[in-house]
């Protein structure tokens, strides 16, 4: 029997704490900036277009953001590590597929999906994991499937928070690893996806972190090795 990683039974002992305060004060997408909503609405446009199979939202929370792409006309479902997260979903969205797994491994067949958006959710992951967590997207997509990955990114050098609590104060034991968006994007070239676009939400003045947005693709055909 393969044990679960301690990162991962950190991440989801953390995130069953903070879940009941984490679904007050996360924003609802509709109330999100300008920018974010409009990267959001760009990848729901994009995999209709595509077609090619449902989206997983992984990584989804409270379900907040799998509603949002729902209501947007995307056939999505969502996966979570954290079963406390997957029962508030389950309760405010009853009509949507949320299951509790993780993306490390997913329980979905190669091929499967059309979309993949991870959003504010692989920040918690170790960069020596990336790989394997990019080869997972790679393998459960379709050829032509889309992935979105949106989240905390570091403006220089790459950034490692032990923060001792988050949401409402509550003690947390997950470890955040911020990235430079090239590095990402470069991990992901690495893991033979097609990077289509790139943003990054500039900080404030003398900040070290700031947020970012690709859009990648899985090649319709194996690329050469
Ligand atoms: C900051 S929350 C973001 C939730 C949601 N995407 C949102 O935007 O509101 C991060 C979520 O990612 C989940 N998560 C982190 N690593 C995961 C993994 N390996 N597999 C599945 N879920 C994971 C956590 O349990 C948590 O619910």
């Amino acid at each position: 029997m393969t044990r679960t990683p301690s990162y991962l039974t950190a991440i989801r002992d953390s995130y069953d704490t903070v879940a009941a305060d984490y679904v007050q004060l996360v924003e609802d997408p509709a109330q999100l900036d300008p920018l974010s909503r409009a990267m959001l609405a760009a990848f729901a446009e994009s995999v209709r277009a595509v077609d090619l199979g449902p989206v997983a939202d992984l990584g989804c929370g409270p379900g907040k953001v799998t509603a949002h792409l729902a209501g947007l006309g995307v056939p999505v479902f969502g996966i979570d590590l954290s079963p406390k997260m997957i029962e508030l979903a389950r309760f405010a969205y009853p009509d949507l597929k949320f299951t509790v797994g993780s993306m490390t491994a997913l329980p979905l067949r190669d091929d499967e999906l059309g979309g993949i958006l991870a959003y504010y959710s692989t920040h918690h992951t170790p960069p020596e994991q990336l790989p394997t967590l990019y080869a997972e997207f790679h393998r459960t997509l379709a050829p032509g499937g889309l992935l979105m990955l949106a989240g905390h990114a570091a403006t220089d050098e790459p950034l490692h928070l032990r923060p001792a609590q988050a949401y409402g104060g509550h003690p947390v034991s997950y470890e955040s690893h911020l990235l430079p968006v090239e590095r990402i994007a470069e991990l992901l070239i690495r893991a033979r996806f097609l990077i289509t676009a790139r943003l990054t939400q500039e900080p404030d003045e003398g900040a070290k972190r700031t947020f970012a947005t690709i859009l990648a693709r899985k090649a319709e055909h194996p690329l050469a090795p």
